[in-house]
């Protein structure tokens, strides 16, 4: 074992290298731009430069004297598209900005024409050449400009149910022994996948073939055919592999229907490629966020009222919001408990899910608050997470169907040395450098979705497994292969994995981090029907009981607790006694829970997940604990973070290898979204200012010296077959928190507005 693959614990899978590590490396593995087509037309698109007001006139005449060109979309000639709901309104759209429909532009950087020809060259040439005419009028940029709207989140977006409340939170906060009062505020941030928002379409006649980076193959297949008004089953969406996704790709963006409609009417093939600020504008991103927090406590710690008002800007034509205060209203003991999420439009793209939409902005404001309180109490903020660790949510008293949140505080303190630790603001230091220690909680809701496989077992123990599932770098091909492996008892060189194609038995999005718990738990049952199969056929006289259709196994002892056998098959003989050389099932899973609707609405790319605080009689989190070590240079007030330690606890673990990766990419994207990253946004333009790699600051290797992640030991039973909670969103939930009581504590300077730049510091 290694530190990449750790030694499992008790109620963790096997560290198995990644099913796609060979293909990866090699090169081999094909994205969606890399899929071969005959003879494709190539598109490049002009997108707005204005924010707001309409386009007046085209000048086409240069672009089109360009060789090669074949023809330019504008909304003057554009295929005629119906439009889709927001997916929080029942549909598929990340957003309700239909471009390409009329003259009007609703901000910046919207598409305004497709330029096709038959290089990429020439297509982007003249893209350069359009000119375009505009009447622009001024548009709200965000929170604090004119013309802006702000209303309760409640009643506008259909998803954003309760603002969570209980007991008599005024009363109880004006009667607190110690009060703190402060505000928050987190930056607009993109999610710069490494793949771009490629898309090709290709026509075999009526039938429709997309590849596309997406996350939800099923929404994409059924959203793109209710705007080209086709029926589902002509449209297949095809990604065996995606570059990232990370929320950008969990709804369906306009750029898809547009090159079917475009491809469709060339009869041809075509492919886009936007470029890397071009996706700035034409998916979805992180929208900036304020928050309010009010917390009153007795003098002992002990959390009396709790207030967290949110607000968060979205754009004009669509409700988002991500409505964090679902988790940290529940998060700790508190007996008096109000909430507020407001949404404000404005003249921006429509923001969407960027990865723990909720969390990360929510639990930096809470976290942090935890800290000043803390120090207004002088205890220590372990200590008071302790004293309001809870085995219930609050509002609705619920219980935790598993909290390890103290258990992975334990754990981690021990390993960064917290003990090491001298309270005061400013007390440690080395050199030139100040030296600050902080620490925050995590936790991201358990979420399952419905989900159908098919497996096929050979005689000779070859296994083929395939689910509409998605690769976006998370280990789904690894962890399903090991799940099927486990489950049928045969060697995981046998399996192979069939994902990222909407011909495949239907998975719900891969998001929410709902992936592994989903697909695992559907996997599982699909090959518990194999396995039933054979029994029957080596023991038709015996009746099938519940008990036996546990303990029934094929070939080797499978290794889980789950899958273990008392009477093991021998294959040869139970495919004999079938009389047949392949057993093959399909089945459909859906979590307890689950609406009536489910598999219904799984085959139509509409997801119903279930879980977090949702549950009916319960409410499943995963948690974790973060502590990180600051350096700021007294001089130059530049700022490091050398240790960035996790401990979590995530229900099973299906590969400590995938996961820890996950964690640990987390834990370098929290880092990242405290120091580093921030879209900046024009004041007077609404428009993005660093749509860049150069400008739009993600951490390299030398920002991030020491990441430790600590996987613990977890048993729930309560959440699903597979027992496991989603991580993939958890790490990076509570670490920009961290940072800035890190920062608090080797500077005494306290600071609630992220990014935090070397310019902010005082010290
Ligand atoms: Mo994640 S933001 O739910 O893809």
């Amino acid at each position: 074992m290694t530190a990449a693959a750790p030694e499992p614990k008790a109620t963790m899978g096997q560290p198995v290298p990644r099913y796609d590590a060979t293909a990866k490396v090699t090169g081999r593995a094909t994205y969606g731009s890399d899929m071969p087509l005959d003879n494709p037309a190539y598109a490049f698109l002009v997108t707005s430069a204005i924010a707001r007001g309409r386009i007046n006139s085209f000048d086409l005449g240069d672009a089109k004297r360009v060789r090669g060109v074949i023809d330019i979309v504008t909304h003057e000639n554009a295929p005629k598209l119906k439009e889709s709901k927001l997916f929080s309104n029942g549909g598929y759209a990340g957003t309700t900005i239909q471009p390409l429909k009329s003259a009007d532009i609703a901000h910046d950087g919207e598409i305004i024409a497709v330029v096709v020809a038959e290089s990429y060259e020439a297509a982007r040439e003249a893209a350069n050449r359009v000119k375009v005419s505009y009447s622009a009028a001024t548009p709200s940029a965000s929170f604090d400009s004119p013309g802006t709207t702000k209303a309760a989140a409640k009643g506008q977006n259909a998803q954003f149910r309760e603002d969570p409340q209980v007991g008599d939170f005024a009363k109880a906060f004006e009667e607190a022994e110690v009060k703190l009062t402060a505000s928050y505020d987190t930056p607009t941030q993109h999610h710069n996948p490494m793949e771009l928002f490629s898309t090709s379409c290709a026509w075999m006649g009526d039938d429709l073939v997309i590849y596309e980076p997406s996350q939800y193959v099923y929404g994409l297949k059924n959203g793109v055919a209710e705007q080209l008004s086709i029926d589902a089953d002509k449209v297949r969406v095809v990604n065996p592999y995606v570059g990232g996704g990370f929320g950008s790709r969990g709804s369906m963006t306009p750029r898809t229907a547009i090159i079917a409609g475009i491809a469709k009417g060339l009869n041809r093939p075509v492919k886009l490629v936007p470029t890397r600020d071009q996706g700035f504008t034409i998916a979805t991103y992180r929208a900036e966020t304020r928050h309010e927090i009010k917390l009153g406590a007795s003098r002992d710690g002990k959390l009396v009222a709790l207030r967290h008002e949110g607000a968060e800007v979205s754009s004009r034509a669509d409700a988002y919001c991500v409505g964090g205060t679902k988790t940290t209203t529940r998060l700790y003991a508190c007996p008096n408990v109000d909430s507020l999420v407001s949404i404000v439009r404005a003249d921006r793209n429509t923001p969407g899910f960027m990865r723990s939409p909720p969390e990360v902005p929510y639990l930096f404001a809470l976290e942090s608050a935890m800290d000043e309180l803390a120090v207004k109490l002088n205890m220590d903020p372990v200590e008071l997470r302790r004293v309001n660790d809870t085995t219930n949510e609050p509002i609705g008293g619920k219980p935790y169907t598993s909290r390890s949140l103290m258990a992975c505080f334990d754990a981690a303190a021990k390993a960064f040395g917290w003990s090491q630790r001298s309270a005061a603001p400013r007390s440690m230091s080395d050199g030139d450098w100040l030296v600050g220690y902080g620490c925050a909680s995590t936790c991201y809701p358990t979420q399952m979705g419905p989900s159908a496989a098919r497996v096929r077992l050979q005689r000779d123990g070859r296994t083929r497994v395939e689910i509409a599932g998605h690769e976006i770098g998370t280990g789904a091909y690894t962890i399903i292969a090991q799940t099927a492996a486990d489950r049928l008892g045969v060697p995981l060189e046998k399996v192979s994995v069939f994902i990222g194609d909407s011909d495949l038995p239907p998975a719900p999005v891969a998001g929410g981090s709902n992936s592994t718990a989903s697909a695992c738990s559907a996997v599982m049952m699909v090959c518990d029907q194999v396995r039933q199969k054979l029994f029957k056929a080596v023991m038709p006289n015996e009746s099938l009981t519940d008990k036996a259709k546990e303990t029934v196994g094929i070939g080797q002892t499978p290794t889980t607790q789950a899958a273990k056998s008392d009477r093991p098959l021998d294959l040869e003989k139970a495919f004999d006694a079938l009389g047949a050389s392949v057993v093959e099932e399909y089945g459909e899973w859906k979590p307890d829970g689950a609406p009536l609707d489910s598999f219904k609405a799984m085959h139509s790319g509409h997801v119903r997940l279930v879980g977090g605080a949702a549950l009916k009689d319960k409410i499943a989190y995963a948690f974790g604990a973060e502590f990180v070590e600051v350096r700021i240079n007294r001089l130059t007030h530049e700022i490091r973070a050398p240790r960035l330690v996790g401990a979590f606890a995530a229900g099973r673990i299906m590969n400590p290898r995938t996961a820890r990766s996950q964690l640990m990419g987390g834990l370098i994207w929290g880092m990242s979204s405290a120091l580093l990253e921030a879209t900046e946004i024009d004041e007077r333009t609404a428009r993005y200012v660093n749509d860049n790699f150069a400008d739009y600051l993600v951490p390299v290797n030398a920002d991030v010296p020491g990441v430790e992640v600590i996987l613990l030991s977890e048993q729930d039973d309560h959440i699903n077959p597979a027992g496991a909670k989603g991580l993939g969103e958890l790490a990076n939930v509570g670490t920009n928190a961290a940072i800035c009581n890190a920062i608090y504590h080797a500077t005494g300077q306290r600071i609630r507005k992220l990014p935090v730049r070397l310019e902010n510091i005082e010290a």
